[in-house]
């Protein structure tokens, strides 16, 4: 009998529950577009209530939430700093480039977090005719560095450094960061003005990310929202997936956790060369350099287990509520018995 494949290409190949299927049919929706979707609302002050803001908004996606908080915490021209490696820099098709008309001056984020002495060496250039600078931007957990956190401390050392310069945070899947450091999602989020996670990854809804900041702001990004094409109508239908998401996935999110470094371990022992040191592994992402990379993905694919990179020689892996423990043993299995 042939298994099942085991899928790790990402988390946003999860499928809704049973439970959201179910809210979905019964959701209670309006048009959004005129604001009176009750649903869609009821989502929006649930997730201004977790990060600790004053309002949200729904959105189809999470480039369209970074997109949005570019358009308003900036001008065309502008310059923001954010780390080389950093989603709305590598990932989103040159998004905020073609969106927001905006320059990004990057900092090193090899291991998710900047080097403040960076940061702040960017900001001093201001005065050897260098461009100011009017936003950061940071990502928590962070993507390409495999999924490493932020701490809270960390975020207020920056924002000590930035001094009054907006930050708009990408936490695409800033809950995993919190059930990971072991932390309120809000301790991450008092320093930043914007702060955007996303429903459709390890949360497992289908459509869906969320952008909040203070009222004002968030009256402006409706409005961007509208200018990009997001505003959705009887959209109480995903937002009713989106509350069993909030209410229910959280804490879930460590299983996928425990099972990221059990595989992490396996890749680790496997490649010595890459110096990948499981450690690093803190939520739900394994991702390692190895010259190999493409012909690791392939030949696992072959037997069964689904990965791919992210750059050149370098793979990733990761884990979701597609993935249980019976299926990262079978991963671990045909990791050991890889022939490179
Ligand atoms: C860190 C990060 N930010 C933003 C996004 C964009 O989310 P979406 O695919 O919903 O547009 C992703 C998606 O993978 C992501 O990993």
């Amino acid at each position: 009998m042939t298994q099942p494949l085991v899928d790790l290409r990402s988390d946003t190949l999860t499928q809704p529950t049973a439970a959201m299927r179910e809210a979905m049919y019964e959701a209670v929706v309006g048009d959004d577009g005129y604001g009176e979707d009750p649903t869609v609302a009821k989502l929006e002050s649930l997730f201004a209530n977790l990060v600790g803001k004053e309002a949200a908004i729904f959105v189809p996606s999470g480039v369209m939430a970074n997109q949005m908080a570019m358009r308003v915490h900036t001008r065309p021209g502008d310059v923001v700093i954010s780390g080389r490696t950093q989603h709305v820099v590598g990932f989103e098709m040159g998004a905020s480039a073609a969106n927001a008309s905006v320059q990004f001056n990057f900092v090193d984020d090899v291991n998710g977090v900047f080097n403040l002495e960076e940061v702040a060496s960017v900001l001093d250039a201001q005065f050897d005719h260098q461009p100011t600078i009017n936003l950061v931007s940071l990502e928590n957990s962070h993507m390409a560095s495999g999924g490493r956190t932020w701490a809270p401390e960390q975020i207020t050392a920056l924002k000590k450094v930035v001094g009054p310069l907006p930050m708009h945070l990408d936490g695409a899947r800033l809950l995993n960061a919190a059930v990971a450091r072991g932390v309120s999602p809000k301790e991450f989020t008092t320093h930043v003005d914007t702060v955007m996670t996303c429903l459709s990854k390890g949360l497992c809804a289908p459509v869906g990310s969320l952008l909040a900041g203070s009222q004002v702001l968030m009256d402006r990004a409706r409005i961007e929202r509208k200018r990009l094409g997001g505003a959705m109508r009887q959209a109480g239908f995903l937002a009713a997936a989106g509350i069993v998401a909030l209410d229910t996935m959280i804490d879930r999110l460590a299983d996928d956790h425990a099972r990221a470094k059990v595989l992490a371990e396996a890749f680790a022992q496997k490649f010595p060369e890459s110096n990948y040191d499981p450690a690093i592994c803190e939520t739900n992402i394994v991702s390692f350099n190895h010259p190999q990379a493409r012909k690791i993905v392939a030949r696992l694919e072959e037997v069964g287990v689904a990965g791919g990179t992210v750059a050149p020689q370098r793979a990733r892996f990761v884990t979701s509520a597609l993935v249980d423990d019976a299926a990262i043993e079978r991963a671990v299995s045909a990791v050991k018995s890889l022939q490179i």
